[in-house]
């Protein structure tokens, strides 16, 4: 299939399924690239997609998450539910993975592994049960930054929740913490019925926004 094939199901609402070939993009796609090579902790880093349905924002997400990974980046990339946090931990462990299947296997035990790992990304017992979604997250990040990675969170169909609360005050703090984290987020320009003065909806007005049109005709 070449590019103009893939036109007929352009902006057509669909659950998100990669396109066979990303066309366009190509500012938005720099522009968030480009924050990633900014300092820990700027405001590009922090990047906010909206656009109305079917404009392609989760096929942005996909495409960002591709070139992240081989800029240096372990892509978490989720779809807003209340399990979010813990899903951003998993694929963080899955995708993470391979920068450390060369380690042996430790037993885990009281000495074993690196500070609250057993093995890897594989957190032992204790930090499983007893750390949350910030901690972990921590731990992750300095882990990941031993083999000189980074951590990109990607969030589709943004809303203010419980969940979202939670994910992104632990961003403000591991970025205050001087992580090598930064997040991508997705959303309709008027998503309805969130309360005015949420701290997420704060979270938001601080991330750079930026708008998702119809893509040009080449
Ligand atoms: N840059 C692109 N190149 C090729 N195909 C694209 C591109 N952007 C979107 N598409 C295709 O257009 C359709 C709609 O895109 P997508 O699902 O990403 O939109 P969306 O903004 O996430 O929609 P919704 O608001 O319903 O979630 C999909 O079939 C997708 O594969
Ligand atoms: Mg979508």
């Amino acid at each position: 299939m070449d590019g103009l094939t893939t036109q007929h199901n352009l902006f057509q609402p669909t659950f998100g399924n990669r396109p066979d070939l990303f066309i366009g993009r190509d500012g938005e796609v720099e522009q968030f690239m480009a924050g990633l090579n900014e300092p820990i902790g700027s405001r590009n880093r922090c990047m906010f997609f909206l656009g109305q349905r079917g404009m392609g924002k989760t096929a942005l997400l996909l495409e960002l998450s591709d070139r992240a990974a081989k800029a240096g980046y372990v892509v978490a990339r989720v779809t807003a539910h209340e399990g979010m946090p813990t899903s951003i931990i998993e694929q963080i462990q899955l995708n993470g993975y391979e920068y450390f299947n060369d380690e042996k296997r430790h037993l885990t035990g009281v000495n074993a592994g690196v500070l609250g790992f057993s093995f890897g990304l594989t957190f032992s017992d204790v930090t499983e049960k007893q750390f949350g979604f910030r901690a972990k997250m921590s731990l992750l990040c300095d882990r990941l930054a031993e083999k000189g990675k980074g951590v990109l969170i990607l969030i589709d169909e943004v809303r203010t929740s419980a969940a979202m609360r939670e994910v992104a005050a632990s961003y403000q703090e591991l970025v205050g913490d001087r992580k090598n984290i930064a997040i991508g987020m997705a959303r309709l320009p008027h998503a309805v019925s969130e309360l005015l003065n949420d701290s997420v909806l704060t979270f938001l007005n601080r991330a750079v926004k930026v708008k998702i049109g119809t893509i040009s005709p080449f």
